[in-house]
Parts: structure tokens; sequence; C-alpha cells
């Protein structure tokens, strides 16, 4: 099982990188009509992407730092820029901050912890009165939440993606009443991170590698 992918030897901030603190923070949010290059410059390989998508860890464990609305509206802004099927765009989000309401969250899952020392949880769910593949819309979700994880990462801020929540799916979506027509893919527990990022490990390409004809 998974050794090192190994794919950055360096630090994992090149001379291209020109972040200082974290500005989108205070950013407004991305409206539908930009386009969401802004932040971290993009250099001409297509260097710091490629960083973003190494780099990114899932955190599991917070400061009690706040987290806008501001910024959770560019979050999920850049989630929706996934690509879908026929573009349906068949998310919809439920952003949980209050207490008690994240209390009885917690109570869904065992990664309890992790929801009650999150600022802000993301509830990630798929319309199905937008579906017109089961499969199809399922993966665009997927794609959507990979957006949002990559752009946490970006504006220095840390989350972890959440499905053994799953489990309790329907208790779920009762505790945050959303429409019968919304089935709960992920929480997304969201934050400044409050640990170190671990190096990661992926199995070495060959063993995903089927062949090449
Ligand atoms: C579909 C899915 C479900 C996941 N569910 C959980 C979860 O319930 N609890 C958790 O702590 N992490 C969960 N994760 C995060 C994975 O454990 C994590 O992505 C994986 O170990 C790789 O680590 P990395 O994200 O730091 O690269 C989930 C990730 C995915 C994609």
């Amino acid at each position: 099982m998974g050794g090192r992918s190994g794919f950055f030897s360096g630090g994992l901030h090149g001379k291209d990188d020109q972040r200082g603190g974290s500005p989108e923070l205070g950013a407004p949010p991305l409206s539908h009509q930009d386009r969401p290059l802004g932040g971290r410059r993009i250099t001409k390989k297509g260097k710091t992407m490629i960083e973003a998508i190494v780099e990114r860890r899932s955190i599991r464990s917070f400061t009690p730092d706040p987290v806008e609305d501001p910024a959770v509206d560019r979050i999920l802004t850049l989630g929706t820029w996934a690509p879908s099927g026929l573009n349906n765009q068949p998310w919809k989000f439920m952003v949980v901050r209050d207490p008690a309401l994240k209390g009885r969250l917690a109570e869904q899952t065992r990664y309890s912890r992790v929801i009650l020392g999150a600022p802000v949880c993301i509830a990630v769910f798929l319309d199905n009165a937008q579906s017109y593949d089961r499969v199809k819309d399922i993966q665009a979700v997927g794609a959507c939440i990979q957006n949002m994880l990559l752009a946490i990462h970006e504006m220095g801020l840390g989350a972890v993606w959440l499905g053994e929540i799953l489990k309790n799916r329907a208790a779920v979506e009762a505790v945050l009443e959303v429409p019968e027509t919304c089935e709960l893919m992920a929480v997304i527990a969201l934050g400044h991170p409050a640990e170190k990022k671990r190096p990661g490990s992926r199995k070495p390409l060959a063993d995903c590698l089927l062949g090449r004809k």
C-alpha cells in the first residue's frame, strides 16, 4: 500500500508563489459572471494548481477563528464551477454554524469531534429534482466537493470531506430540514487549520494503471 508520491521534493511554496497571507478571505464572493482565477497566481506552467492538488490534505482540527460568510460563499461558488452532465448542476448546500445544530449533526457520526471543532460545516446534497442520470449526478457532486476542497486549501483554510455520516443520511436531512428531493452526499468540516499538514501518501501509479493499449 501507498508509498509517498514524492511529487515535490522541495518546499511547499516555490518562488512563483506570490501568496502573502490569505487575501482571498477578505475578498468579495465570486459571482457567476466572474472567472475564478483570482487569488494565487497561476503560472504559465500551471505549477500552482498542480501544487494545490498535491499539497491539499484533510484537516480535522481547527482553531476557534471564524470563517466569515464571504469566504464561505466564495468556496461554494468555486464548487459550482465543477463540471456536470448537461451542465445540470445538481448540487445544493446547507451552511451550518449554529452550535446546537452542529451538536445534532455530531450525534450522527463518529467524527463528532471534527464537526464540533469546526466553525463551519457545509452539508452537500444531490438535488434529485435536478437529476438526469444518478451516477453522473453523483460524480458531478464529487467534482463540486473536490473543487471546494481545493479552493479551501488555496485560501489557507483547511477541511475534511466527511462521508461516514452518510450512514445516518436520513437523520441528517431531517435535522437540517432540507427539501425531500435533497439527498446528503457529504459534510465538509471547515476552518482554520490547527494541525500541521502531513505529506500524504498515495499508491504508486503502477498499482492504478491497468495498462497502455
Ligand atoms: C468519499 C470520502 C469520504 C470520506 N469520509 C471521511 C470521514 O468520514 N471521516 C474522515 O475523517 N475523513 C474522511 N474522508 C477523508 C479521507 O480519509 C482522506 O481524503 C484520505 O485519507 C486521504 O487523505 P488526504 O485527504 O489528507 O489526502 C473521506 C474522503 C472521501 C473522498
